[in-house]
């Protein structure tokens, strides 16, 4: 190992402003131990004008992404521009010359994964992106190094901060969702085009992610299931429909909606709980109503919590501030200690197959479970017509909002259709049980 390991930042903004400054609190560089220190050697932006008004030293800044990568004096990249080009082309050609890359870009480890494992693993080189899931939490790491002997079993995950702060906003004080969406760009959470946080897609992204460290393989984002059903089919996108009614409906009946990502292996013995193929996946990303106690429902505003539940461990959890420049720059920065020290790249331990798109089901798609969902008041089901299944209802004026235990989605489906006007549709969001006392 050299002396000194030269870092180029690719992009100055929420995330990569917070790591160049941490860079310039320190003007030795960030000493390692039993590492080389590692100094900054440049940064690249769109427009350095913009970069020079927020008080960045001009003589750091280029705009030719390409050169900071390709120069004989950058030694390792962060990639903080985010987005799929140039961020592919650059972060391509950095493993592809032997430069170890560290990046927070969610979209593009989703999906160019198997690809820049591949480059990654070609050349031997350190491919980290801690920051990509979880904002500042330690997660990735543990997940494929410290609980690698583990067959994992299920992730459960609040993974989107903005969401998760619109939500908590609009349960807790009332507030309407698009002053909330304004809060959380204002505060730096939401993506470029916060569309891609609302409708579940970032989550789905950092699902895919997991999925690949927790199971091995590569989840296609895209067929990662983002539309809760509805009586009539599907309902829109992420959180992209949920009503202040539903929240205040859900918390009568002792509920909070949050956006749940969710990926299960279905393994029904032993001898399938302990082997670690990928086998039958079930992914998702949809509202979810959960029991107040659940510590995912009293995981609030930008932080976010993952679970997993794995064997022979049990079940372990990870929570923190999920987005925001400070705490993902510490991701970012611990994965640079970690390449400083000789790491390896943040599959670690866990084998992969690359190639292998492991085959998805909805969660929902067969199995008796609970529901969560609000009506006009005449369309309230019997329990006769959901085969005895459990009703709780709360009246909300005109509308009725209701919890069903254990029935499958057909049946609450039937019992709704012939009692709703024709031209509406009902969302039915997915339950968790309520867990047993202590
Ligand atoms: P910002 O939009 O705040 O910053 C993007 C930066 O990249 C800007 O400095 C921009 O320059 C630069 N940039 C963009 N495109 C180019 C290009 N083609 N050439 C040169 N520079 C470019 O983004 P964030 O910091 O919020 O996000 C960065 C990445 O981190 C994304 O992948 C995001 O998903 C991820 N992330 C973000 C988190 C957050 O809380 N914000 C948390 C975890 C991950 P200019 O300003 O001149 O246009
Ligand atoms: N937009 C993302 C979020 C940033 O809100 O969680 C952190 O990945």
């Amino acid at each position: 190992m050299p002396d000194a390991l030269r870092v180029a930042v690719l992009g100055a903004g929420t995330v990569g402003g917070a790591v160049v400054r941490a860079f310039l609190a320190r003007p030795d560089g960030l000493v390692v131990d039993g590492g080389p220190r590692l100094l900054l050697a440049g940064v690249a932006v769109r427009d350095p004008s913009r970069a020079i008004a927020a008080g960045f030293p001009h003589e750091l800044l280029t705009d030719a992404p390409a050169h900071l990568v390709a120069s004989p004096d950058t030694d390792v990249v962060v990639e903080l521009m985010g987005g799929d080009e140039p961020a592919r082309t650059l972060l391509t050609a950095a493993l592809e010359a032997g430069k170890p890359v560290v990046t927070a870009n969610k979209h593009l480890i989703a999906h160019h994964g198997p690809a820049l494992e591949a480059a990654a693993r070609a050349t031997s080189t350190p491919l980290r992106f801690e920051a990509a899931v979880g904002g500042g939490i330690p997660v990735l790491r543990p997940l494929a190094g410290d609980l690698a002997a583990n067959c994992v079993e299920r992730i459960r995950a609040i993974v989107n901060g903005t969401t998760n702060y619109i939500l908590t906003a609009m349960a807790r004080d009332g507030r309407g969702y698009g002053d909330v969406l304004a809060d959380a760009q204002a505060a730096g959470y939401a993506e470029a085009d916060p569309a891609a946080d609302v409708e579940g897609v970032d989550a789905a992204n950092k699902l895919a992610i997991l999925a690949r460290l927790g199971f091995g393989a590569w989840l296609d984002p895209d067929r990662i299931v983002r539309r809760p059903p509805s009586v009539r089919g599907e309902a829109p996108a992420g959180i992209t429909a949920v009503t202040d009614r539903e929240v205040t409906g859900a918390a009568a009946l002792g509920l909070t909606l949050k956006l749940v990502a969710d990926v299960s292996r279905s393994a029904e013995t032993d001898a399938e709980r302990a082997t670690d193929t990928p086998g039958d996946l079930a992914a998702s990303v949809v509202p979810t109503a959960l029991p107040l106690e659940d510590p995912l429902a009293r995981t609030s505003g930008v932080r976010n919590r993952i679970e997993v539940r794995a064997a022979p461990v049990g079940s372990v959890a990870f929570s923190g501030p999920g987005a925001g420049g400070p705490a993902t720059a510490s991701a970012v920065l611990g994965d640079l200690h970690a390449i400083a020290r000789g790491g390896g790249s943040s599959w670690a331990g866990r084998t992969g197959w690359p190639d292998a798109a492991a085959p998805l089901r909805p969660p929902w798609e067969s199995a008796d479970r609970d529901w969560f969902f609000l009506v006009p008041s005449p369309a309230v089901p019997d329990t006769g017509a959901l085969g005895g299944a459990a009703v709780a209802t709360a009246s909300m004026g005109d509308d009725i909002a209701v919890r069903v235990t254990g029935a499958s989605l057909e049946r609450v489906r039937a019992a709704l259709r012939d009692g709703l006007p024709p031209e509406r549709d009902v969302t039915l969001y997915p339950a968790e049980h309520r867990r047993p006392a202590a």
